[in-house]
């Protein structure tokens, strides 16, 4: 008994101490795996002289079932590097509620880069820019009304740890040196177009080295921004579209026996709602991409493959006119919003190939599309029924802004539309004041009478007799998501509005955030058949039924504007004023049998909702001839 014990012992001591030794040999190795390091006029990674090919695909604007191949199309057309913005708003909805799953599952989008043999550069921000919601920030930060985005103030800096101790343990272990793809990570984003807090900088590079990133740190800006953006012992990279302003150049001066890194090659431009969709000529992209490579420079695709700023997401500019982005994120990059190859891919791989020692993976085959029969739309709802299924519905003296409505039991709403109402006793001139963020449907007793938006700010109540309700359906269309403005992003009613200049009191709100489970539930009211002269706004309901799921595109050309929700999920938005007229619809979003269709109209609905085998962009304007761009 004693013998065969002390065998025991023996053989776990024996085993500890491999255990052990095999530990400090693995920590001993790490310490001197070289990752990507910038040492001299190039990159090496292990050692060994590297070129970043890299392109930008956001993980949360393609559906999960397409990260594959989206991936892979990557891969084939010769690029070795991923790189994705981390959306702060989406992974903290709420304070303090994280949320990593489905389309929001970093680690699994990574180790797929991984598995697929591509290296990652991470941009956790905490700011992205991105032509998303208020630059990817969380709109509950505006809660606090000295709020300072983007810099040291304490209410930020204190957000930004909470996230940060949340998202970077995820991201640790994904690095190069632990065995992981992650080569790199980007500090904030443009900084030096932003510049209120030279402090800031530092913060959120300590705040990185802090929680374990140990792999190469950059900052991106315009050439402007250069001056400025960059912190000590980070390495600088330009975003550009075009060289003939010597950006490039301009960083080489700035930067002397660095790396030269494009972190954002614009391969396309984004759209804003009522002008025309952007494109980029591919010829221009290629022979620009071309003299790049020639001159040993690093590149960044962004976007390689834009995909869709699904439901609310979308964010918006304003360089003295406010203007939202729509829900299509194509920007006429390589691959289409749907996946789709384009000739800039196939002029692309044919480049990249000569720069591939390997030859290039053979592009995975093109993925179907149908154009399923229209659905017939058989019910309604109005807004006003429709009211019954909202959780919460306020009264306050004052209007609040959507971020400080206590809805469903936490402090706020953040994204969709909210009601507000209040009893008015005569006619007379209503003024916004400019308070309405961004617009409104004005209703009296539930009838509409107009809308205010930023240019219109008063209109004409008719003479009324004795009580009526006022009613301001005020939509968020998507809060600013570059510039100095980031502060002044709260929504809904943001201040009083008058009637023959007195300011309204008394109102009851009721927060239409429209999130899934708020679509599920109005199942449960009574739908009324479309026969009847439906009453606006309201949500109009159709049954898709599928065989095989498959990608499509909802199509509403006699519509007005409004939401379109699939199986309750938040497709985005849709508007006549265009570019966009087609929402994409995700195979994989869809199931065999009944599928359920509602969309929410705030004017005008028809009687059949299209489902497209392609998008439909709208009239193009080519970025090459319109200044627009430089902008950023
Ligand atoms: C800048 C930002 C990106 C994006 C582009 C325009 O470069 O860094 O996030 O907004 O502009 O698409």
């Amino acid at each position: 008994m004693l013998m065969i014990s002390s065998s025991y012992s023996r053989g776990f001591i024996t085993i500890s101490c491999i255990v052990i030794f095999l530990f400090y040999v693995i920590h001993f190795f790490s310490l001197f795996t070289e990752g990507l390091s910038a040492n001299a006029t190039h990159f090496t990674l292990e050692g060994v002289p590297f070129r970043i090919l890299g392109g930008s695909i956001h993980y949360f604007r393609v559906p999960r079932a397409h990260w594959r191949d989206r991936l892979l199309k990557l891969k084939a057309c010769g690029l070795n590097t991923l790189t994705t913005y981390v959306p702060w708003n989406l992974h903290e909805p709420e304070r303090g509620v994280y949320v990593f799953h489905e389309e929001l599952d970093l680690e699994a989008y990574v180790r797929l880069a991984d598995e697929l043999g591509l290296w990652v550069i991470l941009r956790p921000g905490p700011y992205i820019c991105a032509e998303w919601d208020l630059g990817g920030l969380p709109s509950w930060l505006l809660q606090d009304k000295q709020m300072k985005l983007r810099t040291t103030y304490s209410g930020f800096t204190t957000a930004i740890n909470s996230y940060f101790d949340k998202l970077m343990p995820k991201i640790v272990p994904l690095q190069f040196k632990r065995g992981g793809p992650v080569i790199a990570l980007q500090v904030e984003n443009e900084y030096g177009s932003y510049a209120k807090d030279d402090q800031y900088m530092s913060f959120i590079k300590e705040a990185l080295l802090s929680q374990g990133i140990s792999e190469l740190l950059l900052t991106s800006d315009n050439r402007e921004g250069l001056k400025c953006g960059g912190v000590d012992g980070v390495l600088q990279a330009v975003n550009l579209q075009k060289l003939s302003y010597g950006d490039v150049q301009h960083l080489a001066e700035l930067q002397p026996q660095k790396p030269l890194l494009v972190m954002e090659y614009w391969s396309g431009w984004f759209d804003v709602w009522g002008e025309p969709h952007h494109v980029f000529d591919a010829q221009e992209m290629i022979s620009t991409v071309r003299e790049l490579l020639d001159r040993g420079v690093s590149i960044n695709f962004y976007m390689f493959h834009g995909g869709t700023s699904f439901g609310f997401m979308n964010g918006a500019i304003d360089f003295g006119t406010y203007k939202p982005q729509t829900s299509s994120y194509d920007y006429d990059a390589p691959l289409t919003e749907s996946g789709d190859y384009t000739v800039k891919y196939h002029l692309l791989r044919n480049l990249l190939s000569t720069y591939n020692n390997e030859p290039l993976l053979d592009p995975p085959s093109v993925q179907s599309r149908r154009a399923y029969e229209p659905v017939v739309v058989t019910h309604y709802i109005s807004l006003w029924q429709s009211l019954q299924c909202v959780e919460t519905r306020i009264r306050a003296d004052d209007p609040l802004n959507m971020e400080n409505l206590p809805a469903n039991g936490i402090n706020g709403q953040f994204y969709g539309y909210t009601l507000y109402e209040t009893d008015i006793y005569t006619g007379g001139e209503l003024n916004s004041r400019n308070h309405v963020r961004d617009r409104a449907l004005v209703f009296i007793d539930r009838e509409l009478i107009g809308v205010l938006d930023y240019r219109t700010q008063k209109i004409r109540i008719p003479h009324i007799k004795g009580e009526m309700t006022l009613g301001l359906l005020v939509e968020n269309c998507g809060r600013v998501n570059y510039g100095p403005g980031l502060d002044n992003q709260r929504k809904g009613l943001v201040g009083d509005i008058t009637l023959n200049d007195v300011p309204l009191k008394k109102f009851t709100m009721y927060c239409l955030e429209m999130k899934p489970s708020y679509i599920n539930r109005l199942e449960s009211l009574k739908w009324v058949s479309v026969g009847k002269k439906p009453s606006y706004p309201a949500f109009f309901r159709g049954r898709l039924v599928v065989d095989e799921p498959t990608d499509t595109f909802v199509k509403l050309p006699n519509w007005s504007k409004g939401v379109v929700f699939v199986n309750g999920r938040n497709l985005g938005r849709h508007w006549s004023v265009g570019p966009q007229k087609g929402l994409y619809l995700p195979g994989p979003w869809l199931r065999s049998g009944d599928n359920q269709i509602v969309v929410f109209e705030e004017f005008k609905a028809d009687e059949t909702i299209h489902l497209s085998e392609n998008p439909e962009y709208g009239k193009i304007i080519d970025v090459s001839r319109h200044p627009f761009c430089t902008l950023m």
